[in-house]
């Protein structure tokens, strides 16, 4: 059990609170409830606020909260391998577990973040994926989230950059190791292949977040993947994230 640390706590919630721009553009929500999506005009796909204002996450405090646990889950029962989230657009997720690094003092393991930097590619299997309507493919170039992790002071040789669309990009992982995975890349062809590459290579006990699972496509490429695999590890849902322990 990690020691408390108030010093520690201050500085992850700050980041925290600086990925969300919870800071920024908070206004009168709590930190909880506040959700960047919150700015956005839903029937014209339209962002109200300058991209320059943009968050670098879509995730709410308690999502953001929901990662730091698994995160000192792992490491308290000392779980093998790496973190790695894939689907990552402007990479405040990848901030915040660097940031989890130095915080709790672990010197050997690594964030990988892979992205095709070119937003979420139409679904080729999947057909009616709602996904495949949207208008707004999530797009953020590599030297973009370069830039953002780099104004945190957090961009070094232990964020690992996975560049490409997964069916291709994510095979040159296969003999990594990783501890807690976090998929968040909402179609259901992109959640399957997160899937069908990674999920293998996380370590019994490590556990794998799922970003959308209001997104029925998401859901459904989840659902068929532990029938076909026989995943039974119990499915717990938190704040429109499922995560399960392997
Ligand atoms: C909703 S965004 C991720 C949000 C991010 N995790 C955050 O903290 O706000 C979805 C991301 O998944 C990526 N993505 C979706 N499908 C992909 C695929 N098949 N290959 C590579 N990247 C993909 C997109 O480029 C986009 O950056």
């Amino acid at each position: 059990m990690a020691a408390p640390d108030p010093n520690r706590d201050a500085y992850i919630d700050l980041i925290k609170r600086t990925i969300t721009n919870y800071t920024y553009l908070g206004g009168d929500y709590s930190p909880e409830s506040f959700r960047s999506v919150t700015h956005y005009d839903v029937p014209n796909a339209q962002w109200k606020i300058e991209p320059l204002a943009r968050p670098a996450t879509l995730l709410t405090k308690n999502q953001l909260d929901l990662i730091e646990q698994c995160f000192i889950s792992v490491q308290e029962r000392g779980v093998p391998g790496d973190f790695i989230e894939a689907g990552i657009w402007r990479g405040g997720v990848i901030i915040l577990l660097r940031a989890l690094l130095d915080a709790y003092g672990i010197p050997d393991r690594k964030v990988f973040a892979a992205d095709s930097f070119e937003g979420i590619p139409k679904n080729a299997r999947a057909v009616g994926d709602p996904v495949d309507q949207w208008r707004d493919r999530w797009i953020a170039s590599l030297e973009d989230v370069q830039l953002n992790i780099k104004r945190f002071g957090l961009l070094d040789d232990r964020v690992k950059f996975v560049p490409g669309f997964f069916a291709d990009s994510l095979k040159s992982l296969a003999n990594e190791k990783f501890a807690l995975m976090r998929l968040d890349s909402d179609s259901y062809d992109s959640v399957e292949e997160s899937l069908v590459y990674l999920y293998p290579l996380l370590s019994t006990g490590g556990i794998v977040i799922i970003d959308d699972w209001h997104l029925v496509g998401c859901k459904q490429a989840v659902l068929n993947y532990r029938a076909r695999h026989g995943v039974t590890a119990e499915l717990k849902t938190f704040d429109g994230n499922a995560y399960w322990v392997k």
